[in-house]
């Protein structure tokens, strides 16, 4: 077991800087993703760790020990990739067992971890098929398999489930995570996909353009994010985001947009007051922290029509439209609205999130 500790990685390529100054540290036994869109660098990272590719900078240590010259076969580390890498002619077994073989194990030994493993991964029972006979999942399964028989010190994923269908993707979820707790192994997971993160990980390092932008707990990522980027790339539906600028009438301070005042708590007003550099701000709102109701229930409700009404399982999402702006609702199914309709929203205040405009940084 061994905790990854990167310091100020950094790598190009040609001009492109693929990552830039990454310092972050995964804790023994914990199980953290890197979350990002297409090319913000989670693979060269990963790369990196594993020894694929050498940093242009930086230090990585591996259980305290730094590995920045050693070979990835001296690091003990395992990786599992988007496309299972197997022997398509070999059974089940043999796969198992050729990681084992390399190491010269005892036969003895190789039995029995590739019976240990195969009912961790609950494909003792395909032990004697041939490769190219297993479904997708299967595969995917030998291909975890054949990283975590050698009991490495730490396991990279990259994006393992993405090319599985999405029913098995979610159960593959599942079972990973189980997985991890079983080894209690530090685990560091790849991924695009936001739900992936939440549902799975200890801790998510949110990436974009070369840098982690936040490493937190799913909750905190998703409660308290630290800029317009992470508002926008967790959670669904996505966070409304709307500009709209702050008005001062004696003493109060209200933000005021489409028809909404809403009136800001005194710590909140002296706050924003002291430290506000710019008047331009955005407020982020999630579609499930805004109330929708047929009549008006609160005094700073505000009227909206219904522009679309989706049902999604036992939720329904309203896009409401207030003067020029939608804003996504979230809702039980009982609500029952239709298109054209109006409806009241109100705003839950303790779950608004301010952001500076420009540079995207959370306020309050
Ligand atoms: N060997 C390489 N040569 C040149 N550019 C590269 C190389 N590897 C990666 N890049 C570039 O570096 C950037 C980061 O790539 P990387 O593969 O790490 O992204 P990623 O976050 O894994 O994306 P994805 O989600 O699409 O897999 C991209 O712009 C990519 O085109
Ligand atoms: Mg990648």
């Amino acid at each position: 077991m061994a905790d990854v500790v990167l310091e100020h990685l950094r790598k190009k390529f040609g001009d492109l800087e693929a990552v830039k100054d990454l310092t972050l540290k995964v804790e023994d036994g914990r199980f953290v993703c890197f979350l990002g869109p297409s090319g913000c660098g989670k693979t060269t990272t990963l790369r990196m760790i594993v020894g694929l590719e050498k940093q242009d900078r930086g230090d990585i240590y591996v259980g305290g020990k730094l590995v920045n010259d050693l070979n990835p076969s001296e690091r003990d580390i395992a990786m599992v990739f988007q496309f299972y890498a197997m022997y398509p002619g070999a059974t089940v077994r043999e796969n198992l067992a050729f990681p084992l073989e390399q190491q010269k194990l005892p036969n003895e030994e190789i039995r029995r971890r590739v019976k240990e493993t195969a009912e961790v991964l609950r494909i003792d029972s395909l032990l004697d098929k041939v490769a190219t006979k297993l479904t997708s999942g299967e595969k995917q399964r030998v291909a975890i398999g054949r990283a975590i028989i050698r009991r490495p010190q730490v396991y990279l994923m990259d994006e393992p489930l993405s090319n599985l269908d999405a029913g098995l993707r979610a159960v593959m979820r599942v079972e990973l995570k189980r997985l991890q707790h079983e080894l209690k192994q530090t685990m560091i997971y790849v991924t695009h996909d936001q739900l992936e993160g939440m549902t799975m990980a200890d801790k998510i390092a949110v990436m974009n353009e070369g840098s982690v932008l936040q490493y937190d707990t799913p909750e905190t990522i998703y409660r308290r994010p630290k800029n317009l980027f992470v508002a926008g790339f967790v959670g669904t539906p996505t966070m409304n985001m709307i500009g709209c600028s702050l008005v001062r009438s004696d003493e109060d301070l209200s933000l005021d947009f489409a028809g909404f005042k809403i009136g800001l708590p005194p710590n909140v007003a002296k706050y924003l007051t002291e430290n506000l550099s710019t008047s331009e701000l955005t407020l982020g709102i999630r579609p499930q922290d805004i109330g929708i109701s047929e009549v008006k229930t609160t005094y700073d409700s505000v009227e909206a029509s219904v522009d679309v009404r989706e049902l999604v399982g036992d939720r329904i999402i309203v896009d409401a439209r207030v003067d020029g702006i939608t804003l996504q609702v979230e809702s039980d199914r009982r609500l029952s609205v239709e298109v054209g309709q109006k409806v009241w929203l109100s705003i839950d205040r303790e779950r608004m999130h301010i952001f500076e405009t420009k540079g995207g940084t959370l306020i309050v």
